[in-house]
């Protein structure tokens, strides 16, 4: 694993001493506060409020919270401890639909214990501890070669423009799109980043904005009503987000307002990456149309961090997530390399 020298200033998620430690992601930019868990119920809780969040990272998390809800286990079969497991899979599994990791890992997990049913019980709890730290270990190397890969798209000059969060926060990295940004920059490119304040939730000024300010990149925030103008005016090179499923056309679910972006970048004949790890990659679901989008609650709109911005009783729609059609995106970068369209075919 070649970790360059960008090193996140925060341990996104970690798993020390049979617990899993977070940073808590709804208190930043303004506190840096971990927290610790000990039960699948707390992990869901901090899947659920996003306060660990970023497809990557809730894959990690689901497979830490499994080992949450089965360490302990007293069944003395492994009818009984499948029980056990099932129950907490399909508990976590069903916390936040989009993002395909979350249950990508947690079918991981339980497949390695089908694979390991002959085990004793506590033989089969260590094997199953040591895959969830596999799957994190992973992530990490997937994000250094998504960077290696992206950075090749990348001039020394370029500004680029990102969307949500797909760096070392939402990941157990340094990111996605953002590892390609940490790589090049790394590779002695001058590279200046426009973020997206990604409303409603504000993962672009509160977490991007912080985490690449924290490692002494150049970010300037822009509401999302202001990409056009910044890219009329000439300003963006390139776009590069993350994902939280890709469908098997190519068709890539991501944070609400990444379509809108996609088709800003294609007027504007700017190149539009998708950055994402394989286990984004759905290949169960043929095209976007099937991609599950979580919706939210109302007040997260009306009522964003506290301070009411639309009237009682009003009708809110709110997605947490959008389709950009396979059509409008320049290619996919992953940690196998970068794969330009057809993508099915390719
Ligand atoms: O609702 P969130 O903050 O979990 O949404 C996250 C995103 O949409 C990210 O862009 C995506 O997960 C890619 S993260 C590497």
């Amino acid at each position: 694993l070649d970790k360059g020298n960008t090193d996140m200033p925060v341990n996104t998620i970690e798993w020390i001493n049979n617990k899993v430690r977070i940073i808590d992601q709804t208190e930043l930019p303004l506190k840096t506060i971990y927290k610790e868990y000990s039960t699948p119920q707390e992990v869901w809780e901090a899947i659920k409020k996003l306060r660990v969040r970023g497809a990557p990272a809730i894959g990690v998390a689901g497979a830490f919270g499994v080992c949450l809800g089965i360490q302990t286990s007293t069944s003395t079969s492994y009818p009984a401890f499948k029980q056990e497991l099932d129950t907490v899979a399909d508990y976590l599994k069903n916390c936040r639909p989009t993002a395909v990791n979350l249950s990508w890992a947690i079918e991981r997990m339980r497949r390695t214990s089908e694979d390991n049913k002959s085990l004793p019980i506590d033989k089969l709890i260590n094997i199953l501890k040591a895959e969830a730290i596999r799957i994190f270990e992973e992530d990490k190397l997937m994000c250094r070669q998504m960077g290696e890969f992206g950075a090749t798209l990348i001039q020394d000059g370029w500004t680029v423009l990102t969307h949500c969060n797909a760096g070392g926060l939402a990941t157990a990295d340094y990111g996605t799109a953002l590892a390609v940004i940490y790589k090049a920059v790394e590779q002695g490119k001058n590279i200046k980043v426009y973020a997206d304040e990604t409303r409603p939730l504000l993962q672009g000024a509160r977490l991007t904005a912080w985490e690449l300010m924290q490692n002494g990149i150049d970010v300037t925030v822009i509401c999302d009503n202001m990409a056009a103008m910044v890219m009329g005016q000439g300003k963006i090179n390139a776009v590069f987000v993350g994902a939280d499923r890709i469908a098997r056309n190519g068709d890539t679910a991501n944070k609400i307002g990444t379509y809108g972006v996609a088709i800003l970048a294609k007027h504007h004949r700017i190149p539009f990456y998708i950055v994402a790890p394989s286990s984004t990659i759905d290949p169960n679901i043929p095209d976007g149309a099937h991609i599950p989008i979580e919706e939210r609650a109302a007040e997260e709109i009306t009522c964003g961090f506290g301070k009411q911005t639309a009237p009682d009783g009003v009708k809110v729609y709110n997605p947490a997530f959008d389709v950009t059609p396979a059509g409008l995106i320049t290619a996919w970068v992953t940690d196998k390399g970068i794969l330009q369209p057809p993508f099915d075919k390719n």
